[in-house]
């Protein structure tokens, strides 16, 4: 049998379906939840749920005594467009929390732990297409710099210290259940609330910036297969790349368009053009394929699809 799982930002974008997934995987009660604030009625209603701050060790550590806790799962931070408004603030929630996970599983409190890299990570001088696993990495956002130096720990800490961290450079993860916040790729999901409401969306990216994305479903089965994956397996202890789709905002505008004929789209750059410009067009996740058989399933057609089919109902 599993043993007890704990999520911190268990509330957030990627944390709520990840507890759920898990919860459904596990049973109920061997997944808790944890935040600075309570979430969603399904999240609070379907198993245990504490506050906890992910930046307090000592409380991280209590909670894992308390519950046996055999792997954790990092879900709390600052995304990079909120970011660049609170620099301080991003570093510190970002940075210490990962600093108190590593530590927790140092002292062996659990024994596996999970740490979302990101896209981020990578900046003006990487290559843009098919970025490699292995590149230059000059990241401008405070965001991908905590991303960034997150992943060097990571390496460290597993190097040093023997510890079981397996990460993935998440793309932009589109999803209809928990809004995101403050990311420079949430236009593909608030295209989706607008176009379902009639209304015209204005984008803060420009037409033809290509950004690679992810539905959240294939993003919490790349979580769960990497977590389960024999740990000899795993060849990179930094963080995978991992890829499914790319696209612009004009390209998802047409394909939904294919559902919605007279929805509209236009244009209106604002300071998140510079980070997404930053950012790659597409990753090259081979090394993912080959050391734990990712493979995506959703591509942008059948990604706008379960969106609509999934926001309307
Ligand atoms: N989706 C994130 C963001 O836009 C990147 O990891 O900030």
């Amino acid at each position: 049998m599993h043993g007890p799982i704990l999520i911190l930002g268990a509330c957030g974008q990627i944390g709520t379906e990840l507890t759920l997934a898990l919860r459904e995987r596990f049973g109920n009660n061997r997944v808790i939840a944890s935040d600075i604030r309570e979430g969603s009625e399904l999240l609070m209603s379907s198993g245990p749920f504490e506050l906890l701050d992910a930046t307090q060790y000592e409380a991280m550590e209590k909670m894992a005594v308390k519950y046996n806790i055999e792997e954790a799962y990092l879900m709390a931070a600052m995304l990079s467009a909120k970011a660049e408004k609170f620099p301080d603030r991003a570093w510190h929630l970002n940075i210490n929390s990962l600093f108190n996970l590593l530590n927790l599983a140092r002292v062996k409190k659990v024994k596996k732990i999970f740490w979302p890299s990101s896209i981020a990570v990578f900046g003006p001088k990487t290559p843009k297409d098919c970025t490699p696993q292995t590149t230059i990495m000059d990241p401008t956002t405070v965001y991908g710099i905590s991303k960034q130096t997150g992943e060097r720990w990571c390496s460290y800490y597993f190097e040093k210290h023997g510890v079981d961290i397996r990460s993935l450079r998440y793309p932009g993860l589109i999803s209809w259940r928990t809004p995101p916040g403050g990311g420079t790729t949430d236009y593909a999901i608030d295209i989706f609330h607008n176009a379902i409401r009639g209304k015209e969306y204005t984008c803060f990216l420009k037409e033809d910036t290509k950004l690679p994305m992810m539905y959240m479903d294939d993003a919490i089965r790349a979580t769960i297969s990497i977590m389960e994956c024999d740990p000899h397996k795993i060849r990179e202890r930094s963080s995978y790349n991992i890829a499914a789709m790319s696209f612009t905002p004009t390209e998802l505008a047409q394909t939904i368009e294919g559902h919605i004929p007279d929805f509209k789209i236009k244009y209106k750059p604002d300071f998140r053009q510079a980070i997404a410009d930053s950012w790659p067009n597409s990753i090259d996740d081979s090394m993912a394929r080959e050391d734990w058989g990712w493979q995506y399933h959703y591509d942008l057609k059948k990604t706008t699809e379960e969106m609509l089919v999934n926001l309307r109902s």
